[in-house]
């Protein structure tokens, strides 16, 4: 049987409780990815032009630090990937977890919460980071969707 991992990032909670209930539902592991400065109230205004968010999503180079490491990513063969939609994208710390390991063979699903946006050209900023892996469609999902559903929609990505 494949080895799941659900990797996630989430600073205002929506995607943690949907990657929580995935993870009961499909029995994988869960990792929190933890910037290594922390997104606060006033980094996360989109209004605001000259907000730390902002101003690394109008630089999509850029990379945020993350805090802490998968153990030994080589037993998984699925990785989940959770976020929120930002600017119609991957926030770029995705792109910096990523870019930490060989994901060689692995299968990455991304999985996002949005306010409305559906995953429109996320994959393309995810691919350049997902050298060797393949990766799927994905889709942005309701965080109120039930383990029974998540279960359903898991086996549909994955075939
Ligand atoms: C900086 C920033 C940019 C966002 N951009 C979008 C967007 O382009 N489209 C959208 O539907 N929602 C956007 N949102 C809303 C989030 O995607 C939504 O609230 C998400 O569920 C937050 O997930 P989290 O609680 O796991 O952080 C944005 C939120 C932030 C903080």
């Amino acid at each position: 049987m494949s080895e799941r991992l659900i990797a996630y990032f989430s600073p205002t909670g929506n995607t943690k409780k949907l990657a929580e209930k995935l993870a009961n539902a499909i029995e994988g592991d869960l990792f929190e990815i933890v910037p290594e400065k922390p997104y606060t109230k006033e980094d996360l205004d989109w209004l605001d032009r000259s907000s730390r968010s902002s101003l690394e999503m109008s630089n999509r180079g850029f990379r945020p630090d993350v805090l802490n490491k998968v153990e030994d990513i080589s037993k998984y063969d699925i990785i989940y990937l959770g976020f929120p939609i930002w600017w119609y994208g991957a926030p770029n710390i995705v792109n910096s977890f990523l870019e930490e390991y060989d994901l060689k063979g692995k299968t990455i699903i991304p999985f996002a919460t949005s306010g409305g946006s559906e995953m429109e050209d996320t994959n393309e900023g995810l691919a350049p980071s997902c050298k060797g892996a393949i990766l799927k469609d994905g889709d942005v999902i309701s965080e109120d969707l039930s383990e029974e559903e998540l279960k359903e929609w898991a086996k549909k990505v994955e075939a």
